[in-house]
Parts: C-alpha cells; sequence; structure tokens
C-alpha cells in the first residue's frame, strides 16, 4: 500500500502532513529516508519508521459486541439500523463485518472481524462448535423436549426444506406458563432456535446468544457496547466448552 495512506490510518497527519514530514527527511523503510510519500511498502514485512520510531501495522480487528435488539447483522441496509453503526466512526473504517448472524430482535454476542479467513473458519459447519443462547420461551418446557432436542427435529431450513436438527443441548432454568432455559447448538440455519422451540409447541419471546465455544459474553458490555478481543479468548471461540456436554447430555 502506499506509504502517505498507510500513515494517515495511523494517524501520523493528513496526506499533506505525510508529505512534510517525508520532505523533512523523518521517514525511513528498512533504514533507508524515503522522498517520495507515495512509494509502495508492505506493513507486515518492511522496517517503517517516522522520527526514529518503528510504527505498528494491525491489518485485523477482532471485536466482540454484545448486539442489541433492532440491529441487523449486516454491513448495509436501507431499512434498518445495522450492527456496524454501534461501533466508533474509527472502527468503522476498518472494514470489518458481522461473523455470523443474528435475528433482528436478538441480542448478546457477536463477533465482528476484517479477516476473512478467521470468519471463514468461525463459521465452517464441519467444526461443530457449539453456541450458547439464554431463551425465554411461552409454554412449559419438560424433560421431553430435552430428549428432543438432544436426539435431533425436523423443523425447516432457511429454503423452507426439512431439515434434521444435530445434537443440541436444552438446560431448563425455570419452567411455569413461561419457561427459561439455556440451549446450545452447533450449526446455524435460518431462526434455528426459534424454529426447534416452535417444533415443540413453545414460542420464543426472548433470545439472547452468552457464549460461542468457550468464549463468553464479557458481562461488563452494556447492550450496544463492544471491546477488542484477545488471540487467547479468539483461540476459545474454536473449542467447545466441556461442561456442555456434562450438563445435559449425561442424563439422557
Ligand atoms: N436462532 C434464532 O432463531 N435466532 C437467532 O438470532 C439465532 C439463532
Amino acid at each position: 500500500m502506499r506509504l502517505d495512506k498507510l500513515l494517515v490510518e495511523l494517524k501520523y497527519g493528513s496526506r499533506k502532513d505525510i508529505k512534510q514530514i517525508v520532505k523533512g527527511k523523518q521517514v525511513t523503510v528498512n533504514d533507508v529516508i524515503v522522498r517520495d510519500s507515495s512509494v509502495h511498502v508492505d506493513p507486515l514485512k518492511d522496517v517503517i519508521s517516522v522520527n526514529g520510531e518503528v510504527i505498528h501495522y494491525q491489518p485485523f480487528f477482532y471485536f466482540m459486541l454484545n448486539k442489541p435488539s433492532g440491529y441487523l447483522s449486516a454491513t448495509k441496509d436501507g431499512l434498518h439500523k445495522i450492527v456496524l453503526e454501534l461501533l466508533s466512526v474509527e472502527d468503522q473504517k476498518r472494514d470489518v463485518f458481522p461473523c455470523g448472524r443474528l435475528d433482528l430482535d436478538t441480542e448478546g454476542l457477536m463477533i465482528l472481524s476484517n479477516d476473512g479467513q478467521f470468519a471463514h473458519q468461525l463459521l465452517h459447519p464441519k467444526k461443530e462448535i457449539y453456541k450458547t443462547y439464554y431463551v425465554e420461551v411461552d409454554g412449559q418446557l419438560t424433560e421431553q423436549d430435552v430428549a428432543i432436542f438432544l436426539m435431533g427435529m425436523e423443523i425447516l431450513d432457511g429454503q423452507n426444506e426439512p431439515y434434521m436438527t444435530k445434537t443440541a443441548y436444552l438446560e431448563i432454568l425455570s419452567s411455569g406458563a413461561q419457561s427459561t432455559a439455556n440451549v446450545s447448538i452447533c450449526e446455524g440455519k435460518f431462526h434455528q432456535i426459534k424454529r426447534m422451540f416452535q417444533a415443540c409447541d413453545k414460542r420464543v419471546t426472548y433470545l439472547k446468544r452468552v457464549s460461542m465455544g468457550s468464549l463468553k459474553l464479557d458481562a461488563d458490555l452494556a447492550l450496544g457496547a463492544y471491546r477488542e478481543i484477545s488471540e487467547e479468548e479468539r483461540a476459545l471461540l474454536f473449542e467447545n466448552d466441556e461442561d456442555l456436554v456434562r450438563k445435559v447430555g449425561e442424563d439422557h
């Protein structure tokens, strides 16, 4: 990329400012003083310094967002607000996109990144990484529902074709005319959780994703807030939570 574009991105000033800095012989690339601010550099390979200070270039960003209801998991939409609007102006320029979808009215953990390869791996169905949702439903949840979620059930997928769900874990938290539960699934068909409860004659009234793999939604993140995640946290996304199977699976 062009040196001036890179230094503007890194907040060294405007393109005009960068021209002046370069003119003042304050910029080196691999220890050679640069004379032309439009020169092309590879920020991942070249050692670039400004005023003797080596610059740090971060190409990829990974954010955890606590998605509120009313925001679409998309990069543009003419009708609804989109999750990218919740990012600062600076972070909106980083070309991040939602890694996976949550319904308009679903809240909770959403990962945003500009790393396409990472997103591809994260969403790959073969990985069978479980995502856990806290759910409130109209109707009484029973042990029979737990068994149905475990065994799999037929729902309609995004194309309204019949689809057999994979092993899902339903942990009932409270049961009555309205019930609450944690439910974990390792796939993401259109409206999957809502359709699974519908298949069991329950209606989802509230849905919030609380974890992906072993990464939990940060309890300190208010609705609509987001933060960068560390490399360690990123790795947790690719590991299933060992407690999950123990909590529900062993009893059945
Ligand atoms: N399942 C749903 O029904 N909705 C979501 O947003 C996520 C999973």
